[in-house]
């Protein structure tokens, strides 16, 4: 099936919807928050392509505040309703947006995350992205960014490391593999990569997939854009 931005957005509605969201499920939120930077109690981070909230849970449990953005207005709507449920309005909140035009004001926030949203944007869109995360975080704040690698050895029948771009597409949707050179070109200029680490998970629906994704922090540089 050809990629195109609303087959793709379809897509992860419909996942939501049936609960066939696997990605939710993969176990890297202990990495990721071994990875977190010293931050004050109240920080506010903004979660990039929230999905279920699950990350944004865990970041108000250690006692930040958090916006979450999603294209996917019924998903924003669920974990709003469960925050509502869970007594939390006052630390958390999820917001219809889009990555690439962030609808929130210059230089607001402590730390940006991205858990598996960047992945799914053609090239020609990052360096609209790159420019979105610099404008929205702090001097000095931080990004911390979670992808697929292109270590990953078998991910969905296919081997990310044989091939030369590291692109993917199944059932409308684009993948993108990052090799470590590829994460220092495009977010280096802007930002300092201050730790990089990679874990591997194995797929629970077939046995032979096993998924590498790298973990990278990175800090806002002075120099303006
Ligand atoms: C692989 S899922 C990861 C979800 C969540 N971060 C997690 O770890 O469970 C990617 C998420 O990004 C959202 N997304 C994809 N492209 C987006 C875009 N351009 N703007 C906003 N959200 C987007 C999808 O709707 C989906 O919820």
């Amino acid at each position: 099936m050809e990629h195109t931005p609303e087959k793709q957005k379809q897509y992860f509605q419909f996942a939501y919807q049936t609960g066939s969201d696997i990605w939710t499920h993969l176990p890297y939120r202990y990495k990721a928050e071994q990875m977190l930077p010293p931050m004050e109690r109240d920080a506010l981070v903004l979660d990039i392509g929230a999905g279920r909230g699950l990350w944004a849970a865990k970041l108000v449990g250690l006692g930040y505040r958090v916006l979450g953005i999603d294209y996917v207005q019924a998903i924003v709507e669920k974990v709003n309703m469960r925050i509502k449920e869970d007594g939390y309005t006052d630390r958390a909140r999820f917001i219809v947006g889009n990555a690439l035009e962030i609808p929130f004001v210059d230089n607001g926030f402590d730390m940006v995350t991205d858990i598996g949203t960047f992945q799914h944007l053609k090239h020609k869109e990052w360096p609209q992205y790159v420019t979105e995360m610099y404008r929205v975080i702090k001097k000095n704040g931080y990004f911390l960014k979670v992808s697929l690698s292109r270590r990953t050895t078998r991910f969905l029948g296919w081997v990310p490391g044989s091939t030369t771009n590291g692109d993917f597409t199944k059932f409308g949707v684009h993948y993108h593999f990052f090799t470590e050179e590829e994460i220092h070109n495009t977010f280096g200029e802007h930002f300092d990569i201050i730790d990089q680490q990679f874990e591997t998970y194995n797929s629970q629906s077939d046995p032979d997939d096993n998924v590498t994704l790298v973990f990278t922090l990175m800090q806002k540089k002075n120099a303006s854009i």
